[in-house]
């Protein structure tokens, strides 16, 4: 598995991709265009293949966040989610690493508590009217192990 910044070029490249965007909701569609060109969303791929993705940026008042998380249908349990997290893990600024799902996304739930996550707290309305719980994690200084 192969995990790097994804390019504008990627969207011609790789229909898996281009079809993961255009399923998404208008909001998150127009996100994923605004951050592209940004160097903050990350694929994996496996065989040269689109498998994954993550977007991630220190824009949370100087925290990092993981704003989006996806593995393709085809390619889940098989640690591609715990790999981009922690991919994301190696990028954030300490002390902490923050991220968030809907109150029904157990799957995610889960994979953020294995990975050591821990409840900071629920927002409601950004998923109208759902409820979104954040998580972080302590984080080490880039380069400590
Ligand atoms: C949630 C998601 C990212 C998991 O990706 P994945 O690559 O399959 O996850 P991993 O293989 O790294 O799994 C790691 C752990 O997460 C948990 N997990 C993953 N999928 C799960 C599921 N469907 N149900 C319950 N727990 C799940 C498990 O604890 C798993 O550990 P285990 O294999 O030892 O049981 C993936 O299902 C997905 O993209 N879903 C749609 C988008 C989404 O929900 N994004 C998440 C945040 S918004």
């Amino acid at each position: 598995m192969e995990i790097r910044p994804a390019t504008p070029e990627d969207l011609a490249a790789m229909p898996a991709l281009r079809r993961y965007i255009a399923e998404e909701t208008p909001r998150h569609r127009a996100f994923i265009k605004h951050v592209l060109p940004m160097d903050d969303m990350y694929l994996a791929l496996i065989d040269g293949e689109f498998a994954g993705s993550v977007i991630t940026d220190d824009h949370l008042w100087g925290r990092g966040f993981v704003w989006l998380l996806w593995v393709e249908a085809g390619f889940r349990w098989q640690g591609l989610a715990t790999a981009l997290m922690r991919h994301a893990e190696k990028l954030a600024s300490p002390p902490r690493l923050f991220t968030s799902t809907s109150h029904s996304n157990l799957a995610a739930q889960r994979l953020f508590e294995e990975l050591g996550y821990e409840r900071s707290g629920e927002l409601r309305w950004i998923d109208d009217p759902g409820l979104d719980l954040y998580y972080s994690k302590a984080v080490k200084p880039r380069g400590e192990l």
